[in-house]
This record gives structure tokens, C-alpha cells and sequence, in this order.
């Protein structure tokens, strides 16, 4: 997918982020079982902090042969690069209006 070997800081983030979350997994027994995650988010448990990797990383788990590594990275990659400029803009207009019209911030 083109990702596996890319030198784009996205890319090398992505992949920082997927290591890390390998070894968390490994070492926390209970976060790397995917019926205690569900229970918890069900309100059955402890709350367990779940997020987009660690989503794509259960995918991984249950079905590695259609959701493979380099699929988990490319996964990650088109969130960051969604996420980022949308959230960037939509905060700097949001920023923007609030500076240019301080009376809307008044209560
Ligand atoms: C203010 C922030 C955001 C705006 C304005 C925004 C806007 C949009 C829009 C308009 C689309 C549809 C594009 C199309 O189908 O033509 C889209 C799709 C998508 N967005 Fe966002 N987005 C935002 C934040 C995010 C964030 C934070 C993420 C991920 C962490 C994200 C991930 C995606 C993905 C993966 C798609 C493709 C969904 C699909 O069709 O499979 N977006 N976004």
C-alpha cells in the first residue's frame, strides 16, 4: 500500500504509534482481550481508553489476513491526514469569528 516503507512524517508517526501500542498491548493482558475492551465499553467493567489504532488493531487481530499490518498503517494515515487539516481549519475559522466578533463571546 505504499505506506510500509514511507519516510513521510505521517507515516513514520503512524508507524512510532503502532509499535508502541504493540508492546502496551503485550504487556497489559486485559486491554489486549477484545471481550473484556467490549464489556467495558458496554459499561460492564473498568473503562478501557479505546481510540481509532486501537480499533484498527482489533480488526487486525480477529481478521489478519484482510486487515494486515500495512493496512492497519494505511488506516491510520488516511485518519491523520483527514483529521488534521479539517480540525486545523474548522478551529482556526472558529477562532477567527470569535476574535472578529467578541460580543458573541458574552454570554
Ligand atoms: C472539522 C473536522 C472535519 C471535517 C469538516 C470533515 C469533513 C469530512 C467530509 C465532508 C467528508 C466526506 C468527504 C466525501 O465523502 O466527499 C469526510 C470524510 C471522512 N473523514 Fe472527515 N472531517 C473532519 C474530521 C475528521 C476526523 C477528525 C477524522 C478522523 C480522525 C476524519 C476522517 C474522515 C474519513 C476517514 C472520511 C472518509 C469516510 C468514508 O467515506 O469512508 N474526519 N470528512
Amino acid at each position: 500500500m505504499g505506506f510500509t516503507n514511507s519516510a513521510s512524517a505521517v507515516a513514520i508517526f503512524a508507524r512510532d504509534r503502532m509499535a508502541n501500542r504493540a508492546l502496551d498491548m503485550q504487556k497489559e493482558a486485559n486491554v489486549s482481550d477484545i471481550k473484556t475492551m467490549l464489556d467495558a465499553e458496554a459499561g460492564n467493567g473498568v473503562p478501557v481508553k479505546r481510540d481509532f489504532l486501537s480499533r484498527f488493531l482489533e480488526a487486525h487481530k480477529k481478521d489478519p489476513s484482510f486487515i494486515g499490518e500495512d493496512r492497519v498503517l494505511a488506516l491510520t494515515v488516511a485518519n491523520m491526514f483527514a483529521g488534521s487539516d479539517t480540525t486545523a481549519i474548522t478551529l482556526l475559522a472558529v477562532f477567527y469569528y470569535l476574535v472578529k466578533h467578541p460580543q458573541t463571546c458574552r454570554a
